[in-house]
This record gives structure tokens, sequence and C-alpha cells, in this order.
């Protein structure tokens, strides 16, 4: 078993309390979180919180239209009109290396500076180290290549085929929409490594362009490492994880997460059992392309306002965001919420400081609550009695991605075998 650290960070949109590395990145908004017992200023970056919503936006309507292409039928998911909505999210950190204890075992470290949970690989002969966003959400691995020269590459580890004795030119191209522009270049095999596991001929995409999305300062990993199914890689090949698993490198096709600010972890082969305790509440994947599966409910208290709806279990997006008239009624039960679609961002709520909302999310009959203080990302102004929430409309979703905000809340384990999610209480 091999375990990942990652970093965390927070929600990203939320920075430190001290002059952060956000800063000076755009338009600011001002938020305070409240965050245990002392409530800290909290500076959200505007751009940042767009440029995420844009990646989670995108890489849905990527990873459907991919789904078509691969399997020749439209996604269940998948609606007629154009992707345009509001997201949320964000994400990053930085993987540190912990005193190795398993071949595989990477620790997560917590960077005030991300919002993204991230770690990393190596490419190539020799080999080339690389941070890349672990996204459960999208299927595919990418780093900047050669020749992506913009801006948006600019402080971004690149990838050198033309350096690496065991790059393979696959002879095709990619390219992945963002509403910001677009990630495209060249797909070509190479050797990836991840705490001590390799797959080789693996596929991967060398881009010539990023979007801003993926800049620097709004994506601080150098690339992307998709978890999901094949089905909705755009390269159509297998993804890292079941590269390992077809090259024997792992033996029990799961890999399992903890995403929280302090001991975050990316296990690839197993659960690690010294970070939950009881036993996982497993719920099925519906359709084997994102990990989908059935969101039994929606509640606020006593209030079950959303029932029965299709869920994406995604470590790629920070909040949840979630079809916009459900996320309506949402809020609706939450007495003072309001719509700050014109104040903070797109798609995004508050409700009152003052009160405290425990909201939680039932899966296979067994409710998760979400720690109120993640729930809550902070004063819309430092004078305002108005706290925006972690739950997001977006108009160009039918269904709900459930981001960090929840997963920071369990243990979470992705059962590839069994083609299962599995929850279980943090120890
Ligand atoms: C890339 O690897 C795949 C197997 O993963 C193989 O089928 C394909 O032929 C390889 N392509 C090149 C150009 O080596
Ligand atoms: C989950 O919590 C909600 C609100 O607290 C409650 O109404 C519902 O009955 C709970 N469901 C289960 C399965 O415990
Ligand atoms: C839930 O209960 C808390 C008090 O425990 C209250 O502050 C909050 O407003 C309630 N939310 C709703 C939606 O009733
Ligand atoms: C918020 O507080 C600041 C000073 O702390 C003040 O300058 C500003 O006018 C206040 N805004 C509102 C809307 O009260
Ligand atoms: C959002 O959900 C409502 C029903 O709750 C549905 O009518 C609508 O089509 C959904 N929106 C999208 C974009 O799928």
């Amino acid at each position: 078993m091999l375990t990942i650290a990652f970093v965390t960070s927070a929600l990203a949109l939320i920075s430190a309390a001290s002059p952060s590395p956000l800063q000076g990145r755009g338009v600011r908004i001002a938020l305070q979180k409240r965050d245990g017992l002392s409530s800290v200023a909290e500076i959200i970056d505007i751009s940042t919180l767009l440029a995420a919503l844009d990646r989670t936006n995108s890489k849905f309507a990527n990873g459907l239209a991919a789904y078509e292409a691969n399997t020749g039928e439209a996604h269940p998911l998948t609606i007629p009109s154009n992707l345009d909505g509001f997201g949320d999210n964000g994400d990053d950190s930085t993987l540190k290396r912990r005193a190795a204890t398993a071949k595989g075992t990477e620790p997560l470290t917590d960077d005030n500076s991300g919002e993204l949970w991230q770690g990393a690989l190596t490419v190539g002969t020799p080999a080339k180290t690389f941070t890349v966003q672990f996204d459960t959400g999208s299927s595919d691995l990418f780093v900047p290549g050669p020749s992506c020269t913009s801006s948006n590459c600019q402080g971004h580890a690149k990838y050198s085929p033309s350096s690496s004795s065991t790059s393979a030119d696959a002879g095709k191209t990619f390219n992945l929409q963002y509403g910001s522009g677009s990630v495209q270049g060249d797909q070509y095999n190479d050797t990836v490594s991840i705490s001590g596991l390799t797959a080789t001929k693996q596929r991967l995409g060398a881009a010539s362009a990023y979007s801003s999305s993926f800049a620097p300062k709004n994506f601080p990993a150098d690339g992307l490492m998709g978890m999901a199914y094949q089905s909705i890689s755009e390269y159509n090949s297998p993804p890292v994880f079941q590269s390992l698993v077809a090259q024997k490198q792992i033996s029990t096709p799961v890999f399992s997460f903890k995403l929280s600010s302090s001991g975050a972890e990316l296990l690839l082969g197993g659960a690690d059992s010294n970070l939950y305790t009881g036993g996982f509440t497993y719920v099925p994947v519906t359709t084997q392309g994102y990990w989908q599966v059935k969101l039994d409910a929606v509640s606020v208290n006593s209030s079950t306002p959303v029932k029965n709806v299709q869920s994406v279990i995604d470590t790629g997006t920070t909040l949840i965001v979630a079809n916009a008239s459900q996320v309506k009624q949402f809020y609706a039960t939450i007495p003072g919420s309001k719509d700050a679609s014109s104040t903070v961002a797109p798609g995004y709520y508050t409700f009152p400081c003052s009160s405290t909302q425990h909201v939680s999310l039932t899966f296979s009959g067994k409710n998760f609550t979400i720690n109120p203080s993640l729930f809550n990302l902070g004063r819309v102004s430092s004078n305002s009695s108005d706290c925006v929430g972690a739950v997001v409309g977006s108009s160009s979703l039918s269904f709900w991605v459930v981001g960090d905000t929840f997963l920071q809340n369990v243990y979470s384990t992705f059962d590839l075998g069994n083609n299962r999610v599995g929850f279980a209480t943090l120890k």
C-alpha cells in the first residue's frame, strides 16, 4: 500500500489570516472565517475563486464530452445546453514527503496558499519531479511541455519528452476546453512513478498551452492527475492508477484520502486503518465515468431540502457545487440566507453569521455532517453580519459535485475493484 500525502490547505478561497501569497492577485473580497474559538479576518481572492470555478465547470464539460466520444453514448449527467455556470473550488498544495513508512506513502501538507490537494510524481528517464493535483473528478495526467512558454506556464516545471529516454510520441494531440482558454498539447507515453510505484508507457499530455485557470497564481501544482475511470479520459487511455494496478504495482485496486488540515494523505492500494474508526459506509458507483454515486439527501438541521440526486465525489473541487435550482432550495431552508451572486460571486449565497448551520449529506442511509466551520467560508466583509456558505450553485450542472468541504469531514476510499466509494469516521 502506498500513501501519498498532500497538502491541504484549507479551502482555498480562504487564505490564511496573515498576509498570504494570495495577495496581489486582483480583486479581493475580505472574508472572515469562523474558525473554532477565534474569528480571523481572511482574504479571499475573487480571481482565484473564479479560476477555480472555471476549472470545475469546464472539467465536467470536458469529461462528459470525452465519455460520449469514448463510448458513443451521452453520459447520463449531460445536460443539453452548453456549460457556463459558476463553480467553486480550488485546491492545491504541496506534497511533502514524509519520512516514508512504506513504499508509496506520501504525506500531504497544509499549505496556506493553497486550495488544492497536491502531491509529487515523476515522469521520464531520468525521472523529473512534478507536483500534481490528485483529482478524482477527471481521468487524465497532464503537465506543461517544453513549448508552453506563456505566462500561464511560467513557474511550473516542464516535461521535455526529448530529454527522456523512455518517452514515445503517441502521435495525438489533446485539447481540454476551459472557460478561460484551453489546455492543449501532445500525447506521449512515458514512465510515471509515484512514491515508489512505477507505471511504464503511461499516457500523459505535454501541454503547449495552459489556460489562465492553471497559471501558478491560480493553480500552484504543475499539472493534474485524474483518478476517475478511463471512459471520461480525453486520451481514452488508462489513467495512472489503473496502469499501476494493471502493471501489478498495486495489488488492491483501492485508493483512499484523508483531506484534513493536518496529516492529509492519499493512500494508493488500500485504506489506512490508522486514520479512521468503524467501518466504511459504501455507495455503489452508478455510472463508471466519474466517481458518481447516489446522494440520498442534503439536510440542514432537521430540514431535508434536497433528496435523491446524483453526485460526483471530487477531490479536485474545493467546495460543494451543484445544480443551481437545488442550491436555491437548500438555502431557502436557512432563515436569513441571501443570494450573493452579485455581492460575492455568481452562485454564492450568504447566511447570518450569528447562526450555526449543521449541514449533512446522506449516503447509503447514513448521515455525514459537515463541520459548521467548514460550511462557513467567512464574512462577506469585516463589518458584515452575513457569512458565505460553502454550497454553491452552478447553472451548468445537473448534479452535486461533492468536494473538499465534505471530504475534509470523513476518510474516503475509492474502490475500483468493487466500483464503490466508502466513507468512514476520521480518527
Ligand atoms: C503507448 O502505450 C500503449 C500501452 O499503454 C501502447 O499500446 C502504445 O502502442 C504506445 N504508443 C507508443 C507510441 O509507444
Ligand atoms: C439525517 O439527518 C437529518 C437531519 O438531521 C434527519 O432529518 C434524517 O432523518 C437523518 N437521516 C438519517 C438516515 O439518519
Ligand atoms: C440549525 O440550528 C442552529 C442552532 O443549533 C441554528 O443556528 C440554525 O439557524 C438552524 N438552521 C436552520 C436551517 O434551521
Ligand atoms: C466597515 O468598517 C469600516 C471600518 O472598520 C468602515 O470604514 C466602513 O464604513 C464600514 N462599512 C460599513 C458598510 O459599515
Ligand atoms: C436542476 O434541477 C432541477 C430539478 O431540481 C431540474 O429541473 C433542472 O433541469 C436541473 N438543472 C440542470 C442544469 O440539470
